[in-house]
């Protein structure tokens, strides 16, 4: 009865850490890309090849249901992944949607048309790939009226993220923060909208200062699968074993997500 999450490498295990709290029951297998992160500084084509394999790879371990940890793979791979290519008897899921439903107020599956939203200047933080695809403009058009959203690429963030290297990764967060602050100098809210930036969460609320709400999905998303658990008990899928699986070298993988969730994760090769 297991469900798969994927992100191109350790980020995705923010939103783990917040599914494993939230359904302390229900078997998780983690695939992480690593030997192929970052996406973000890839085309759509590249990110549509390797989503599509990545999520193989989590149906041939038993998850019918697969949670793309990762916007960048979201925003550039699933709407054609869920056009072509998806089989019947499987989902996957994105992560934009629970995010803008909490940024616009929204219930899920509210498709009643678009209205005003009390947050009218949105500062988007992602990486390259996300912000050129346009797709968290898109989906919040669907429902919210009037809101301008100034987004940053955060180019070179999640090397360092991915890398530990943490001073880099500080640097990069309030050099991004300014840039954005220089189009936007007083965003109401920001979106960290890469699941690696919620590892930087308070240096980018340090940067962006106190009275700016930051929205970081790995609570939202955890929410929002539990919810669709209980309408779709059956999308649980056939595992049932807790596994993390990396295409990157297991034994450093393994290093860094024990820092990163401070307990023993152990990876194994794809
Ligand atoms: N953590 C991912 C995201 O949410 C991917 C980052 C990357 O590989 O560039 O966008």
């Amino acid at each position: 009865m297991a469900i798969g999450i994927f992100d191109s490498g350790l980020g995705g295990l923010t939103v783990y850490d917040k599914v494993t709290a939230r359904l302390p029951d229900q078997p998780v297998v983690y695939f992480g890309d690593s030997a192929h992160a970052p996406y973000g500084v890839r085309d759509a084509d590249d990110i549509y090849d390797l989503t599509c394999k990545s999520v193989e790879r989590l149906w041939d371990a038993g998850c019918d249901l697969v949670i793309l940890a990762c916007n960048t793979a979201s925003a550039a791979a699933l709407r054609r992944m869920q056009e072509a290519w998806i089989p019947s008897d499987k989902r996957v899921l994105g992560v934009f949607v629970p995010l803008i439903e909490a940024l616009t107020e929204r219930q899920w599956g509210d498709n009643s048309p678009p209205r005003e939203v009390a947050v009218k200047h949105v500062a988007l933080f992602a990486t390259p790939a996300t912000v050129s695809s346009r797709a968290f403009q898109r989906e919040l058009a669907f429902r919210a009226i009037g809101v301008d959203v100034e987004a940053q690429p955060c180019g070179g963030l999640v090397d360092a993220l991915e890398d530990g290297d943490e001073m880099l990764a500080e640097a990069l967060v309030r050099s991004h923060v300014e840039a954005l602050k220089r189009r936007m100098p007083n965003p109401e809210a920001a979106i960290l909208g890469c699941t690696h930036y919620p590892l930087m969460e308070t240096a980018f609320q340090m940067a962006l200062g106190a009275d700016v709400k930051v929205y970081s999905q790995a609570a939202l998303v955890a929410e929002s699968l539990s919810d669709y658990l209980d309408r779709h008990p059956d999308m649980c899928g056939s595992g049932t074993e807790n596994l993390f699986l990396t295409t990157g070298d297991p034994v450093s993988v393994s290093d860094k997500a024990t820092q990163i969730l401070r307990r023993k994760i152990e990876f194994q090769a794809a």
